[in-house]
Order: structure tokens, then C-alpha cells, then sequence
């Protein structure tokens, strides 16, 4: 509706229906299953609230939401309709691979067509917002969430917060889009010790330059929402932090759409320590111009007494429930109260082969080779024996902890996908040990997974699937070992301090490489994990992670060779657990290990380790072999208006095309603040034949060398800068420039 008419509805609100409009509550307060996925707690709603509340969380459904809407419409004086917000983060029935999977493709546009498929099919299932994206800057494998985030670096996650958004959001067509809403802001990725909801404390410089950026391309790319993370920053929790929400978010950068907590991150301000009281918490809330309180009744029943002891203004409130209002109107919601939700609709495209196709894709595409020892992969699924051992061979649980809606009875497994394309005579299965011998640690989670549901083996059948194991892997040309992380081993509340895979996956594995034939292991996983120890007992690793609804199929093409993987890590494999946080764009230090004058002892290292990761960032094999040569800058000195185009030849010296992505980092080698030994700056992805050699350009501007400087001011310094090019962060080609300010 007009802007005008929008204005005529809001001052006919009253101040009790504007400040419903800034609660939002879950399911179970709608006579439907709630998909809570926060701290339960007896919230003191009054039914008031709830016939007048703004908007529901985690319900989905085209049925469910257009029985809620209606009922809802039916008692609303004002027939404002209710916002359907859900965590929808990498699909909503189709699931894609986990983020920190999909960003291996180093494809941004990619990943903006699987948001736009996730739109879609979330729209026909009454969905109007998501909780996505989650663009958290991680260096911390320990941490659970790692499976939600695009990686280790600013640059590569700043480029797919805006094409996530602009997946999600398009241009807000009716049944195409929903509003994105990018969390967690901010920094809440550096939590200590990667201990879910820890104190995250850093420089603000440190803030700046790595993590916020990313948070910024998702807000300068439109996005309508911002959820506020767990965390304090600088000692104050994001939800009461007026510098981070006032002067950063909505003065600095200019954001005037809705700012949203976390579950229930008010009431978490009594807990964290800065506030006595849900009084005291909502005076903070509001006043840092939090918008929506989710999950608590701190808003609807702390705000009017705040106003009326004129400790807040009604300018505040007007201001929170005008951006509600303009955030629904945008959606067409007093237009559509139901927005194109659609059981036929649903019916046609939830879970389609058109979409399972394009997962595929993406799943092929996320998919990072990190081990091939005399080209054992791909298999010739003609003549080879192939044994498929492990708890994850036949494992629909491919889809990760965050997929919310999705359903695992849709994922095609690797067994499945194998047996349609292995001759039946080439092919044994045996799933060898369960995923984990201990679920305790799961709590009240445990009894939900294989522990819950008799699923696991008893001691007579542990030792027949081991005897079964050992037998089949003997009979076999090449055992293909799938095993992981439990799939609730990550995700929120997935913070582990031991990364490697679990002991009674790795006992099968030992005795699985006892027969001496070959080992291929395919790796289902959230995160980084510790794979040192393995590493020297598998001939090929293929890290899957969580790949998602055709995770089976996507696999068994890279495996068999018809997709020649492409995938590089965007996030560091530690060497050993005592390294982290360890990522490739760290300092130099004073004393650098390879470089210092002083002698080894007195440098930067570990006595027991080396500094390297095992897996560095952008690292990634092929079944092709590419080279580079020929760096060339087309100059060596650069003043403010000009730019440097950087090239290099890339040729395949392999049997087969193949593509790679070729990575420009830089190195700022003197600043008025001390700079990282090398930061992506650009990346191209190149297809190549066999033998085939091309060029491949980059141009360098001065924007490119801008960072926060001692003065905190954001630009470039003139000085001594070197490029390196390659197809990892380790495995570089470097030349040098100077940047010179006239
Ligand atoms: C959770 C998560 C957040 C999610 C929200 C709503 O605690 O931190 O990512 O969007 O609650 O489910």
C-alpha cells in the first residue's frame, strides 16, 4: 500500500498495538509443533500479546502459516498481517550443502542461485523472512558454527553476504524473494576457545578490518534485517551495544531496516551481567534501536512502563513498530497476507528434480579433494572392486544440524548412489562401527538420535560388522571409507575440543588398513577436523562435508570421475589442535619463524609443530595438474588513479580438462599499523584442456590496498607492496610494486 495510507495505519495504532508489533514468538504459541531451537522458558505472555503479536518464528508450512494467518487476521483489529521468520539457512526442503561447503566453490553466483531456489521454495511454504545470511568471520574449527559460515576470510565471506542477500531478497517478487536477514551482529565467530556463547573480546581495529566487513556487504547489498548476536563486543552484549547498533550499523553505514535479537538475547542481559532486571534489559534494547524481541516477553511487557516513567520516548517505539509496518508493506503483505504460500505450489517444486539437479551441482562443486596418492581417484567403476565401508556409507544424514525443515528421508546416500553405477559383483557394503560409541555428551539430545531409536549395534554385531569390514576390504581392488563427525557434533551448541574423528571410526579404519588394500576416505564434517594422525593411512581424502539432499549422488560422480572436483578450503586444517586459531592471514611478528635473524629457538614457533596447517586456506587438488609461471605486473610503481594489471599463465600439464581457481593475495609490507603476511584480494576460475595454457588477469586499484589505519581512518599507504598469485594461500608465484601517493 501507499506510503500514505501505510502512515494513516500506524497513527491509528495505539501504543499497545505498535509495541505488539515489536514481539516475535515461536510456534507452540499458535497450537503448532514450535521448531524451538533456543532455551525453552515460561515466558508470561499474556494472550493479549500473542492475538497482536508482530511475528512467528520457525513455523513453515503453506497450510500451517495460511491457518495462522487466517485466524489471526480474523481477531485483528487492524488486519495487520503476522512476518513468518524461520531459519532457512541453506534450504528449506532441497538442501544444499552447508555453507562452509558451498563456499569451496569460490563461486559467489552460485551460491546467489541456490539462495534464489531457497526463496522460492520457502515462499510457496509461507515463509516471508530468513534468518540468513550467516556471515560470522570463523578462525576457530572448535567452534560448532563453523558448519553456517562462509570461512576464515573477510574478503571471500564479504563476497558471498552480497550475493546471498541479493539471492534471497532479488527484487522482492512475490513468490520469488524473502527479506534476508544477516547474523550474528558481530564478531560472535570469535567466541574464546570457540566455546559456544563465549566472551568475544578484540581491538576494534580488529573488528573492523576482519569481521565487520562482511556484515557491511550484506547490508549495503539491501539486506532488510540484522540479527544481533549472543556476544559482548568491548564488554557491552551486541543487543545493548548502542555503539555497534547506533553508531556503526544505523549512523556509520546508514541501515534503516529492522534490527532483530537473537533467542532471547534480552533476557541474556540480566544473565550476561548489564542489567538487574527485564526493565533494565528493554531500556537497553531499545535504546541501542533493537526493533524486534524475540522469544521474550521483555518488550510487550517492560516498554509501556518505561515510556510512562519517561525513561524511553515514544519516538523509539514509533520508530520500531514503523519499521515492522514498512518492512510487511514491502513484502505486499496487507495486499497478500499469505504471499504465495501454496500446497499445490509446494506440491510442485519442494524437493523437485529440477532442484535436486542444481544441488548436485553445487554438492560437486563443494566437494575438495585433499589427498590423491598415485591418482587413485577417480575409480573405474568398470572392472574395480569397490568395498564401501563406514557409518556414513549408507547414511542419510548428509544434510547438517541447521536444516531446520529439511527432511533426511529425501538424501540419497553414497551406498545408494554406488550401487546404480558399480556393477553389482564389484560392489560389498558394510557399515562397519556406529557413527559414535558415546552420546551422552548430547544430553536430552542423545536419546533423540541412533541411541534413541535402537539404532546402535550391539556387541555381537559390532564384531560381525568389523569381521564383515575386514572381509570385504581383503576382497577388494579399492575400499572407499566413509566416516565423519556426528551430525549433531556440530552447529549451535556443537563446540568440541577434540576435532579428530571419532575413536571407533578410527579403530575400523585401522583395521580396514591392515589388509593393505588401498584406502579412499570420504569425510562427512562441520567443520575442520584434525586429520594428521589419518593422514599417512589413506591413499585419497575427499572432504564432503555435509553435502546435503544429493550429497550421495554428487559424491559417487567425483569418486566414478565424471566431475573433476574443484573445490578449495576456505578455512585452515590445523596441523594439531594447539596451533588454533591458526589462519593463513596472520601477522609476521616481530620474530617471524623462516625469516628471523635470531636463532630457531628464539622465534615464533612451537617446540612440538610447525606453524603451518595441514590444509591451508584456498587448498584444494584436481584430478588435472595445473602450473603457474610468468607473474607479470605491467608496472612496478602505482600512484592513486591508476591500477596494475596483474597476469599469469596457468597451463594443464594433467590428462584431463580440469578448472582452477587462481587466487591474488597481497602483502602490504610496511603500514602505520602492522599488516597481515598476505590477504585474497581477487580469485578467477580458469577452464582449461588438457595441456591447454592461458593467461589469466587481474586488476589491482588502490582500493585493494585500503585498510583501517593508526588513525583508524580507512585508506591506502604508500609503500612496498608484493602480489602473489597461485592456486593456494601457500602455493604462490610472488612480484612486487610500489604504491605512491602522487
Ligand atoms: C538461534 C541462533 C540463530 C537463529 C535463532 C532463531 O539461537 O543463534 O542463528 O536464527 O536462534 O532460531
Amino acid at each position: 500500500m501507499e506510503e500514505k495510507k501505510l502512515k494513516k495505519l500506524f497513527d491509528s495504532l495505539s501504543l499497545k498495538e505498535k509495541i505488539y508489533q515489536l514481539v516475535q514468538l515461536s510456534g507452540e504459541f499458535f497450537n503448532t509443533d514450535a521448531l524451538a531451537v533456543g532455551p525453552q522458558e515460561k515466558l508470561g505472555i499474556a494472550k493479549e500479546v500473542v492475538d497482536n503479536v508482530g511475528s512467528v518464528l520457525n513455523v513453515l508450512g503453506a497450510e500451517k502459516v495460511k491457518t495462522i494467518q487466517k485466524s489471526y487476521l480474523e481477531k485483528s483489529t487492524h488486519k495487520i498481517p503476522l512476518l513468518f521468520m524461520a531459519d532457512i539457512i541453506y534450504g528449506y526442503k532441497t538442501i544444499f550443502p552447508i555453507p562452509l561447503a558451498s563456499a569451496c566453490t569460490w563461486d559467489p553466483e552460485l551460491m546467489k542461485k541456490s539462495a534464489e531456489i531457497i526463496s522460492e521454495e520457502s515462499c510457496a511454504a509461507g515463509a516471508h523472512v530468513t534468518f540468513a545470511p550467516m556471515v560470522d568471520l570463523v578462525r576457530e574449527p572448535r567452534w560448532g558454527r563453523c558448519l553456517e559460515s562462509t570461512g576464515e576470510d573477510t574478503y571471500l565471506n564479504s563476497q558471498y553476504a552480497k550475493a546471498m542477500v541479493e539471492g534471497f531478497q532479488g527484487d522482492f517478487t512475490k513468490g520469488k524473494s524473502i527479506a534476508s536477514c544477516v547474523k550474528h551482529f558481530a564478531g560472535y565467530g570469535a567466541a574464546e576457545a570457540g566455546r559456544e556463547y563465549n566472551t568475544v573480546d578484540m581491538s576494534e581495529r580488529k573488528l573492523r578490518q576482519d569481521h565487520l566487513p562482511p556484515y557491511r556487504a550484506a547490508v549495503d547489498a539491501g539486506c532488510e534485517l540484522v540479527m544481533t548476536s549472543f556476544n559482548i563486543i568491548d564488554g557491552i552484549p551486541a543487543t545493548a551495544n548502542e555503539w555497534l547498533m547506533k553508531d556503526v550499523l544505523r549512523e556509520e553505514w546508514g541501515f534503516d531496516g529492522l534490527i532483530i535479537t537473537d533467542y532471547a538475547a534480552i533476557k541474556e542481559l540480566i544473565t550476561h551481567g548489564v542489567a538487574n532486571n527485564d526493565r533494565e534489559a528493554t531500556k537497553l534494547s531499545i535504546d541501542a534501536t533493537v526493533d524486534i524481541d524475540m522469544k521474550t516477553s521483555c518488550y510487550s511487557n517492560q516498554l509501556e512502563s518505561l515510556l510512562k516513567d519517561g525513561e524511553i520516548s515514544n519516538e523509539q517505539i514509533d520508530k520500531a513498530a514503523w519499521r515492522v509496518l514498512k518492512l510487511k508493506n514491502k513484502l505486499g503483505l496487507f495486499e497478500d497476507p499469505y504471499r504465495g504460500a501454496s500446497e499445490e505450489l509446494e506440491e510442485e517444486i519442494l524437493c523437485s528434480q529440477e532442484n535436486r539437479k542444481f544441488a548436485r551441482e553445487v554438492a560437486t562443486k563443494s566437494a575438495v579433494l585433499l589427498k590423491n596418492e598415485k591418482s587413485i581417484l577417480p575409480i573405474n567403476s568398470e572392472g574395480t572392486k569397490v568395498a564401501l565401508i563406514g557409518p556414513y556409507a549408507d547414511s542419510q544424514d548428509l544434510i547438517g544440524v541447521w536444516a531446520l525443515h529439511g527432511n533426511t528421508e529425501d538424501v540419497v546416500t553414497l551406498k545408494k548412489a554406488l550401487e546404480q553405477r558399480v556393477k553389482k559383483e564389484n560392489f560389498a557394503y558394510a557399515k562397519g562401527c556406529d557413527t559414535l560409541e558415546d552420546y551422552s555428551t548430547f544430553g536430552e539430545f542423545g536419546q533423540l538420535l541412533d541411541q534413541g531409536n535402537g539404532k546402535l549395534m550391539s556387541t555381537d554385531e559390532k564384531f560381525e560388522e568389523l569381521e564383515r569390514s575386514v572381509k570385504i576390504a581383503k576382497e577388494a581392488d579399492v575400499v572407499i571409507m566413509a566416516l565423519g563427525e556426528h551430525m549433531m557434533q556440530s552447529g549451535e551448541g556443537g563446540s568440541r575440543t577434540d576435532i579428530t574423528l571419532p575413536k571407533v571410526q578410527l579403530e575400523l579404519l585401522e583395521k580396514v588398513k591392515e589388509t593393505n588394500t588401498p584406502i579412499i576416505l570420504v569425510l562427512f564434517n562441520g567443520r575442520p577436523l584434525i586429520l594428521t594422525d589419518i593422514d599417512s593411512r589413506v591413499d585419497a581424502i575427499l572432504e564432503a562435508w555435509f553435502p546435503g539432499t544429493e550429497g550421495g549422488n554428487a559424491l559417487a560422480d567425483i569418486l566414478l570421475g565424471d566431475v573433476n572436483p574443484t573445490g578449495k578450503l576456505t578455512m585452515s586444517f590445523p596441523y594439531a589442535i594447539g596451533q588454533i586459531p591458526i589462519y593463513y592471514n596472520q601477522f609476521n611478528t616481530g620474530r617471524p619463524f623462516k625469516e628471523s635473524t635470531h636463532s630457531a629457538r628464539f622465534t615464533s614457533r612451537f617446540l612440538d609443530c610447525p606453524n603451518e596447517p595441514l590444509y591451508p586456506f584456498g587448498y584444494g587438488l584436481s584430478y588435472s595438474t595445473f602450473e603457474y609461471s610468468n607473474l607479470a605486473l605491467d608496472k612496478t610503481v602505482m600512484t592513486k588513479d591508476e591500477e596494475i594489471k596483474v597476469t599469469i599463465e596457468v597451463t594443464n600439464t594433467g590428462t584431463r580438462r580440469g578448472e582452477e581457481t587462481v587466487q591474488l593475495y597481497l602483502r602490504d609490507m610496511t603500514g602505520s599499523v602492522v599488516r597481515p603476511v598476505k590477504e585474497l584480494k581477487d580469485f578467477k576460475k580458469v577452464l582449461l584442456e588438457p595441456g591447454e595454457g592461458k593467461r589469466v588477469s587481474f586488476i589491482l586499484t588502490e582500493e585493494k590496498l585500503q585498510f583501517f589505519t593508526k588513525s583508524m581512518e580507512y585508506m591506502a599507504e604508500a609503500g612496498e607492496f608484493k602480489v602473489f598469485v597461485g592456486k593456494n594461500s601457500q602455493d604462490v608465484l610472488e612480484e612486487a610494486f610500489i604504491y605512491k601517493l602522487n
